[in-house]
């Protein structure tokens, strides 16, 4: 049979290829609350200007809230050959109410009804996206405070430069994800604006109030062309290119943690609630969770990905290509939230290994600039030359098995006589993380004075 929708000029029904390939309605049922809201903010707009009678808007509402229901309650029966969340929603307010629904699509088109669901959906996502964010803010705030003072290397090229502090180390995680629910909230504000009443493409002759019901969706505005109101998806991209940064951040932490757990670097343990066994090998512990982590960025990023695609060759305005949006979306916001979360997990969770982080730093002269700095600030040297003495103290402390500050003063005084006993003070990991006070640097007291401050900006 041909559509009820269009049915008037199709003398017959789509093959069942075409069904298939044309149907959204196995994944936009998840824009059901949405569709329904936007419904009922229309319905209302119309009877408050003349458009429709009261007594039909109020019987769409109480029909609407009766899909609804069924929706909720897993009664209602989605339909292929109903296609999408729009037309399945209607077609069962029109069994439920009869005549008053066939008025619900006066003034609307499908186009920006779908624009203003899809906008209150990703809206909702980030506003879902931020608390869980902040979830984890909480906790390596947390955890950074307990380990303001625990030394571990710091390195560039993955190769050990100078000590940090491990509290440090995590907080600059959460400056990260504080620019993450930034550009969240950036993107939020940019796509609140409603496209309803844009109509098909070109708006309407009906006297339509489009403040009224972007006021009553919760938009900040009406979108301002109609061509532009149903085309644009940049909200959804750049929805999902904040939730690439945010994933390409995750991503690297979890590859940090998956160094950190490894016998080689033993920093830190993870909880058995966050690891897995192995099959064979009796011993392993490993880390899945922050493997998997690492991994489903690529899915978040790949979103963004297809998306930009699919939409770069559309004239305006609306193509069925847009219809593709959806997934993409779906995909970045269930990926995101189960890596926040899972993060969340493992930090709660993590044990530092604060002895052995320590060890790591005595390894390999971490504190060899320490050196350089004290003859540059005590004996007025040159920094070029104070840094090649310097090297040849290394070579020195190689040499005898020593850390730096296990050299002896007669040692020190072999490569540079003018070197006195106080140098020792700057040549331990604890005097160089305490040493570097600059704003923003890795001294406990300024790490904890760090912690407070994240803990008023973010949480
Ligand atoms: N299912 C469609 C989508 O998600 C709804 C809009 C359809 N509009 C149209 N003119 N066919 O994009």
């Amino acid at each position: 049979a041909a559509s009820q929708m269009w049915g008037g000029r199709f003398a017959r029904g789509p093959a069942a290829i075409m069904e298939t390939i044309n149907a959204s309605i196995g994944f936009d049922r998840r824009l059901a609350d949405q569709d329904i809201a936007g419904s009922k903010a229309h319905a209302a707009m119309l009877a408050n200007r003349g458009i429709i009678a009261p007594e039909d808007a109020a019987a769409i509402r109480d029909g609407l809230d009766r899909v609804k229901a069924e929706i909720d309650s897993g009664a209602f029966v989605f339909k292929t050959e109903l296609e999408d969340i729009h037309m399945n929603v209607e077609a069962r307010l029109a069994e439920l109410i009869g005549e008053p629904a066939k008025r619900l699509h006066t003034a609307r088109s499908r186009n920006d009804q779908v624009a203003t669901d899809f906008r209150l959906w990703v809206r909702d996502a980030i506003d879902r996206l931020d608390g869980g964010l902040k979830a984890l803010q909480a906790a390596l705030i947390d955890l950074a405070e307990a380990n303001a003072d625990a030394v571990m290397p710091g390195f560039t090229h993955l190769q050990a430069a100078q000590p940090v502090t491990f509290g440090h180390h995590l907080l600059a995680y959460v400056e990260m994800l504080g620019r993450d629910r930034g550009r969240m909230a950036d993107a939020r504000a940019r796509l609140n604006e409603c496209p309803l009443g844009a109509a098909a493409l070109a708006g309407t002759p009906f006297p339509i109030d489009r403040h009224a019901t972007a006021a009553a969706l919760g938009f900040d505005r009406p979108a301002a062309n109609s061509l532009d109101a149903v085309s644009d998806r940049d909200f959804a991209l750049e929805y999902m290119a904040a939730a690439s940064i945010c994933a390409m951040h995750l991503s690297r932490f979890a590859e940090e943690i998956v160094l950190w757990c490894s016998d080689q670097f033993r920093f830190i343990r993870l909880s058995d609630a966050f690891t897995t066994g192995s099959s064979i090998m009796p011993q392993k512990k490993n880390p899945d969770a922050a493997e998997l982590v690492r991994a489903k960025s690529g899915r978040v990023i790949g979103s963004l990905n297809s998306l930009l695609i699919t939409m770069k060759g559309l004239p305006l305005a609306y193509s069925k290509d847009m219809q593709e949006d959806k997934e993409p979306v779906f995909l970045t916001d269930d990926t995101l939230a189960l890596c926040v979360a899972a993060m969340e997990g493992m930090v709660r969770d993590m044990v530092p290994n604060r002895a052995s982080m320590r060890a790591a730093a005595e390894r390999g002269f971490l504190t060899a600039t320490d050196l350089a700095d004290w003859l540059v600030r005590v004996l007025g040297m040159p920094f070029r030359e104070a840094h090649h003495v310097t090297g040849r103290a290394v070579k020195l402390a190689e040499e005898g098995g020593k850390t730096l500050s296990e050299l002896t003063l007669d040692e020190l005084r072999s490569v540079e006589p003018r070197i006195t006993e106080d140098v020792h003070a700057v040549l331990t990991v604890e005097a160089s993380v305490a040493g570097r006070r600059s704003f923003g640097g890795t001294a406990p007291e300024r790490v904890r004075e760090a912690v407070k401050a994240a803990r008023e900006r973010f949480l």
